[in-house]
């Protein structure tokens, strides 16, 4: 797993992993991430079923600042929202990209299965919802809209992308 190796290389501090909590496990843990799940804005239309679902199928995830949780041209099988804090997203091309609460990555190399596309580092301490590649099918339907607001997305980055790499050229993102 993808937090696991980075530990391994020093990426990820040994705080860190004492700090992941696992989603389902009890229903104590259950009800605090559900409250924590209604709270995210991309959960809005779930219903109970579906949160009770998507929260058997992810886990939070605690980061202190600087942490490296994607590299770039490294193979990723995570998928992160980000709950709190922000990150840079450090493209091959061009300045970082600021990613608040509500944004997500991670997407990429699980839609398409190739590399990872840029490297992800904390700015603040961040806390995240994971999905691992096995269940990102399953939370891909659970959630309503999503498969929209992950093309909107894809599309908003290409376009940043395009305009990093002709800024006369390729038309404004909007949004
Ligand atoms: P992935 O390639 O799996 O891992 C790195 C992630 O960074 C990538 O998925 C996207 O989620 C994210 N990412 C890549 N390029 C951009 C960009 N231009 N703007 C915002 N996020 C990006």
């Amino acid at each position: 797993m993808e937090l696991v190796s980075g530990m391994m290389d020093g990426s990820l501090s040994y705080e860190l992993t004492h700090r992941r909590e696992p989603v389902v496990s009890g229903s104590g843990v259950q009800r605090e991430v559900k409250f924590e799940l209604t709270d995210v804005p991309l959960f809005e239309g779930c219903s109970e079923r579906q949160l009770r679902n998507i929260a058997s199928i992810t886990r939070l995830v605690d980061a202190p600042p600087g942490t490296v949780i994607t590299r770039v041209g490294e193979p990723g099988n995570e998928f992160y929202l980000i709950l709190d804090g922000t990150v840079s997203v450090d493209v091959p091309a061009g300045k970082p990209v600021a990613l608040r609460p509500g944004e997500f990555f991670g997407e990429m190399s699980l839609l398409d299965g190739a590399l990872r596309s840029a490297t992800v580092v904390t700015d603040t301490p961040v806390r995240f919802l994971v999905v691992d590649r096995e269940h990102f099918s399953f939370f891909r339907r659970e959630v309503p809209d999503f498969s929209q607001t992950l093309l909107v997305t894809l599309s908003r980055r290409v376009r940043h992308a395009e305009q990093r790499a002709d800024p006369m050229g390729a038309a404004p993102a909007t949004g």
